[in-house]
């Protein structure tokens, strides 16, 4: 294995820049290969200059910081990248000349960090015969195949000193707090910092809420002396019966994202309960920071097992974590069922061993 490139794609997470550290380390010393570094995604490659050669002096310092190092761009899918042209968003297939680009450029492999979108094409790829290796990343946790993606336990972190620093104010005013959180579909990030911060109420897209429920739990704690509730809602929860249209990274590059399900529930529950209610919507925050030392692990083994799969020319896989040990698995099969949370599982049956409520 002589040359390899690295990529990342799609929203970024901590953990992106542990990831290219590792990958460039393990390259130069373990295999003395030559690394490239690919700029925004796979726009580097069809953009002047987004192609460079990244080295030990260039990842120095790099594994505490968050976002990455080489940038991510929402539009760069190249079988359909967005432009804006006369005002108008546009898509375009320009992977003829991506992948004759990365042709050019004689790699041994790419690997491709990213998550569910970013994976689904360089599967594609992998399919057109590019040497592609790919690793999980994203703070939503809902990538098949492994049992926790890099970024999601900073995230967690981020959100769970959100809760507890909700709750005080909460108490002081005798209010419901609603705060809002990342996830898309999965409620992984809601489930686990609504336990970790001892949230009242926890909503999931796994489980279709209904409002009666709300208001009974906030009645209920009332009635026993605590007139101040803590909501942790998921950006993809839903009444039952209705569905929510989460915004995925990169569907409308061009146009900022507006309130959701979390001032719904504040606005209901303000009007049945008669009780004061204000929204927090965390956004971007949980993508942000430091990664924890969790993170910063797991995405160095990751990017360390990833230049191992290259170099066995493991290519179309993905690299893993299961039981604690790293695996690998084809992409395909890592795509082709996104994870969830079991609504019947462990954590969700503890939740409501503690009297949590899951709004059904
Ligand atoms: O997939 C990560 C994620 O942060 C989701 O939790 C969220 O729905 C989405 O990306 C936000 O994307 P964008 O950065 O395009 O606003």
């Amino acid at each position: 294995m002589k040359r390899i490139a690295i990529l990342t794609g799609g929203g970024d997470a901590p953990g992106l820049n542990a990831v290219i550290r590792a990958v460039v380390k393990t390259a130069c010393q373990e295999y003395a290969c030559e690394v490239l570094g690919v700029k925004d995604g796979f726009d580097g490659f069809i953009t002047p200059g987004g192609v460079f050669p990244l080295t030990l002096q260039d990842v120095r310092g790099i594994l505490p910081r968050g976002g990455t190092i080489l940038g991510a761009a929402n539009r760069g899918n190249p079988f359909a990248r967005k432009v804006l042209r006369d005002g108008q968003e546009v898509v375009e297939d320009t992977s003829v000349q991506v992948i004759a680009n990365l042709r050019a450029l004689e790699l041994d492999a790419l690997i491709v960090v990213g998550g569910d979108g970013t994976l689904h094409i360089a599967q594609e790829l992998a399919e057109l015969n590019v040497p592609v290796v790919g690793v999980p990343k994203t703070i939503d946790n809902d990538i098949g195949g492994t049992e926790v993606t890099f970024g999601f336990d900073t995230a967690v972190n981020t959100a769970t000193e959100a809760i507890d620093k909700l709750h005080t104010t909460a108490e002081s005013h005798h209010r419901v707090m609603v705060l809002e959180l990342m996830g898309r579909d999965a409620g992984f990030i809601t489930l686990h910092a609504g336990l970790a911060g001892g949230a009242d109420i926890i909503l999931i897209p796994e489980i279709p809420f209904r409002y009666e429920t709300l208001y009974q739990k906030v009645e209920d704690r009332k009635q026993r002396g605590s007139p101040f509730s803590i909501v942790a809602v998921a950006e993809g929860a839903h009444p039952a019966g209705e569905s929510v249209v989460v915004a995925r990274a990169g569907d409308s590059v061009y146009v900022p994202r507006l309130g959701g399900i979390g001032q719904a529930v504040a606005e209901h529950i303000a009007a049945a309960c008669r009780v004061e209610t204000r929204v927090t919507v965390l956004g971007h925050l949980q993508r942000g920071g430091s990664p924890t030392p969790f993170d910063r692990v797991l995405a160095t083994r990751l990017g360390a097992a990833a230049v191992r799969l290259a170099d066995a020319g493991g290519f179309g896989r993905m690299v893993a974590i299961n039981g604690g040990r790293i695996t690998d698995l084809p992409l395909s099969e890592a795509l082709a069922v996104p994870r969830r949370v079991d609504p019947h599982g462990d954590t969700v049956r503890t939740a409501r061993g503690l009297g949590i409520c899951l709004g059904d």
